[in-house]
């Protein structure tokens, strides 16, 4: 028996009707909610249909046995270099066995051991979790390789691998056979290749420009269309949504923003998405950063509140701030907390291209 309806003879119990303006499973706003989740693999691609046929041409010539180009894909985040990527790998392997994808993310594989064991999950080879050494993982692959026609590698993320050491062992097993596609915002780190492996990879750039306020916009809609019910955000809303992920150079947040603002015109049995609940989506997302933030401790809270005392600066700088406050960390111990900062969505980094090697980087506090 729900507790609101007892009839107690005391007036202390205020009933709570918590679900009363729920809307049915038929009135949501959304039709297919996924369409906004950052993994979400579109049909198609607006303003990367370029990019996308200059990939899979380059593969195609796989399949004549030649030699394609290895690419070096870099661009600012979320303009779609992964996405692009995987949409192309995803129509390669409905296309044909012979010619086989494989994607490492560098961040989840920082090693070169780590990088073999996750080829070897995905060809499906099975090895125990410990006691195989990187070299027997890494022959085992190439013999299971050297059957096909040929193989594409992408190393996306690859300014987060310890040691790029696996490009190597690649280029000297199945060289000719391969494409190998690195993938990184951080332009100048291609320069933490060994520059032999780099003059054998021979690395063609391919370049993914920042969108445009219009193109970010057309994409917006393009997943609007595949996530709401028809009508449920005019057109001013997504225009909006598109402004605010522009002036953040980051399409991310325009999907984050639609999603959240859908959710809260859904909690308030709204009929339509307002621009009201953009403003109080875009709100929840400081908010969100920050409650992230109140659980840091110790040393990482100490980095983190530099960065937001100092925000927009570059690494260098900050660094140097921190130093000046009494830090106690190595210059390359504080690079690894930005990146764990960075992984924890409470900072953004964006590459500048100057410094050594490129690794000059604007920080950011999420939110601010
Ligand atoms: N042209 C596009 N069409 C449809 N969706 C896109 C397009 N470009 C980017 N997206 C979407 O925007 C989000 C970010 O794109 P993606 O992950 O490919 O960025 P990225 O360039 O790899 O960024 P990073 O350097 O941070 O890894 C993803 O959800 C992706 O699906
Ligand atoms: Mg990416």
């Amino acid at each position: 028996m729900v507790a609101g309806n007892l009839k107690l003879g005391v007036d202390f119990h205020i009933s709570m009707e918590l679900f009363k303006d729920v809307l049915s499973y038929e009135e949501s706003l959304f039709r297919n909610e996924e369409a906004l989740h950052p993994e979400f693999l579109p049909d198609v691609l607006p303003h990367r249909e370029d990019e996308v046929k200059a990939i899979a041409d380059n593969i195609k010539v796989l399949f004549q046995e030649r030699a394609p180009a290895n690419l070096f894909v870099c661009g600012p985040p979320s303009m779609g270099k992964t996405v692009s990527i995987l949409y192309v790998f995803k129509q390669l392997k409905e296309a044909s066995d012979d010619v086989v994808p494989i994607y490492i993310n560098c961040w989840e594989n920082t090693t070169t051991h780590a990088v073999f064991v996750e080829m070897a999950k995905q060809l499906s080879i099975p090895f125990p979790s410990k006691g195989v050494s990187t070299e027997v993982i890494a022959q085992t692959i190439f013999s299971k390789l050297s059957k096909k026609s040929g193989v594409v590698f992408c190393f996306d993320e690859m300014d987060k691998s310890e040691d790029p050491g696996y490009l190597y062992t690649i280029v000297e097993n199945i060289g000719k056979k391969s494409c190998i596609i690195l993938v990184t915002n951080n332009r100048k780190s291609i320069l933490s290749v060994d520059p032999r492996v780099r003059s054998r990879l021979c690395l063609e750039e391919m370049e993914f420009k920042k969108y445009s306020k219009g193109e970010m916009c057309d994409i917006l809609k393009a997943r609007v269309k595949l996530a709401f019910v028809p009508g449920v955000l005019a057109q001013n809303v997504v225009e909006k949504v598109a402004t605010i992920a522009f002036e953040k150079g980051d399409l991310r947040t325009g999907m984050f923003l639609l999603m959240k603002a859908g959710r809260l015109a859904e909690e308030e049995a709204s009929r339509k998405v307002a621009m009201s609940h953009v403003q109080k989506a875009l709100s929840s997302m400081a908010s969100i950063s920050s409650a992230r933030s109140e659980k840091l401790e110790g040393v990482e809270k100490e980095v983190y509140s530099t960065i937001k005392e100092n925000n927009g600066k570059v690494t260098g700088e900050i660094y140097r701030m921190y130093k000046g406050k009494g830090g106690k960390l190595t210059e390359r111990s504080f690079r690894l907390y930005l990146s764990k900062l960075e992984r924890k969505g409470l900072i953004r980094t964006e590459d500048t291209g100057k410094g050594f090697r490129g690794r000059s980087r604007k920080v950011m506090a999420v939110g601010n």
